[in-house]
């Protein structure tokens, strides 16, 4: 009697045990399987490839791993011409400014899945010798992508670059601009770190900042000094609303896209007609960075180079109080043209 029992307490044990094994067996699987295939940011269905209404899945995991290998040049011929993949003009460029927060900029929008940047900068327009190649060239220079994704580069060259306006003009009289500012005295200071950093790379001595943006001689900013024209914004603008009506152009703060970046990146979507993707889940705030870092999802996430966020020289303050001063008047301008005001001093 004992031994029956025992034998039946056995098997219930034993069939309970199964079907526990085969639960957690299926979560397993089932969670792997979401992992796989749900994109963090669900596509809209309108940019479902050839406007099919199912969520395109395959467009996210191709973002982040086929699509990888393809812009690595692994793919075959006939896996570029299996999954449609064509390699597109830009829709947007991000024309500048440098030290802006231009790569951020770029980093962040390829968080959307509607968005594939091309990672290098292609310096096509303002490069003589590239532009002659021919626009064929550029394009062959941009990364696979779906149909319904834009391409987005960036080239912070292009704003002060004389020839650069027409040049996009003539490509697409209708592509969308986008512009990263900073407080002009800050992004001065760090266009001189970077070049600083240069010199020492190469064991050479470099000016002082000061030296170099106050005019010895007349005790004046110096104007000759490239990184104070590239802050002087205002003029620089003004060369491209020749070509571009004002509508075209979206400024983005690069100081809020450093502490927010979260609302700076939500104008940006809104700018290029992309429906709202990225989330504050895809942004997080690393405390050894001193920066917000990109997530992609659980397991890919990333920081931004180390030559981002470098530690800027001490400046004396009296030339500090100098270049805003002399940049004042033309940061009123921008805000005018550009109907964005800053609180720069
Ligand atoms: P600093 O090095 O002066 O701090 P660009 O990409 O145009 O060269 O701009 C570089 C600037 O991007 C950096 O300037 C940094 O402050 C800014 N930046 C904005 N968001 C950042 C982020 N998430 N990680 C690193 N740098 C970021």
């Amino acid at each position: 009697m004992l031994f029956k029992q025992q034998a039946l307490l056995r098997q219930k044990l034993f069939v309970l045990g199964s079907l526990a094994i085969g639960s957690l067996l299926y979560l397993v699987a089932r969670v792997g399987s979401l992992d796989r295939l749900q994109p963090i940011c669900p596509i809209d269905g309108r940019f479902g490839p050839h406007g099919q209404d199912e969520i395109p899945l395959r467009a996210l995991q191709f973002k982040r791993g086929l699509l990888h290998e393809f812009r690595k040049g692994k793919a075959s011929k006939e896996q570029i011409r299996l999954h449609n993949l064509v390699q597109q003009l830009p829709k947007a460029i991000i024309i500048g400014v440098r030290k802006g927060g231009t790569r951020a900029l770029l980093e962040m929008l390829n968080l959307h899945p509607a968005v594939v940047k091309a990672s290098q900068e292609i310096h096509f327009f303002d490069n003589d010798e590239n532009y002659a190649k021919g626009i064929e060239w550029y394009r062959k220079k941009m990364p696979f992508s779906y149909p319904h994704q834009i391409t987005i580069e960036k080239s912070p060259a292009y704003f002060i670059t004389e020839e650069v306006p027409e040049r996009i003009y003539k490509m697409n009289s209708s592509i969308k601009l986008l512009i990263i500012v900073r407080e002009p005295t800050t992004r001065a200071i760090s266009d001189y770190t970077q070049v600083l950093e240069g010199k020492e790379r190469k064991n050479k001595t470099y000016y002082k900042f000061e030296k170099l943006a106050i005019d010895p001689n007349t005790c004046e900013v110096n104007t000759k000094y490239k990184a104070v024209r590239t802050s002087i914004y205002t003029k620089h603008l003004e060369r491209w609303l020749k070509y571009f009506p004002i509508e075209q152009f979206h400024i983005v703060d690069g100081d809020r896209l450093i502490t927010e970046p979260l609302p700076e990146l939500q104008l940006v979507e809104k700018f290029l007609n992309l429906p709202p993707r990225i989330s504050q889940y895809n942004l997080y705030f690393n405390a050894t960075r001193g920066f917000y870092c990109l997530r992609f999802n659980i397991v890919f996430n990333k920081c931004l180079a180390g030559s981002k966020g470098r530690i800027h020289p001490e400046v004396d303050p009296s030339v500090i109080t100098k270049l805003r001063k002399f940049f004042h008047p033309f940061n009123q301008k921008f805000y005018q043209i550009t109907g964005r005001t800053f609180n720069w001093p």
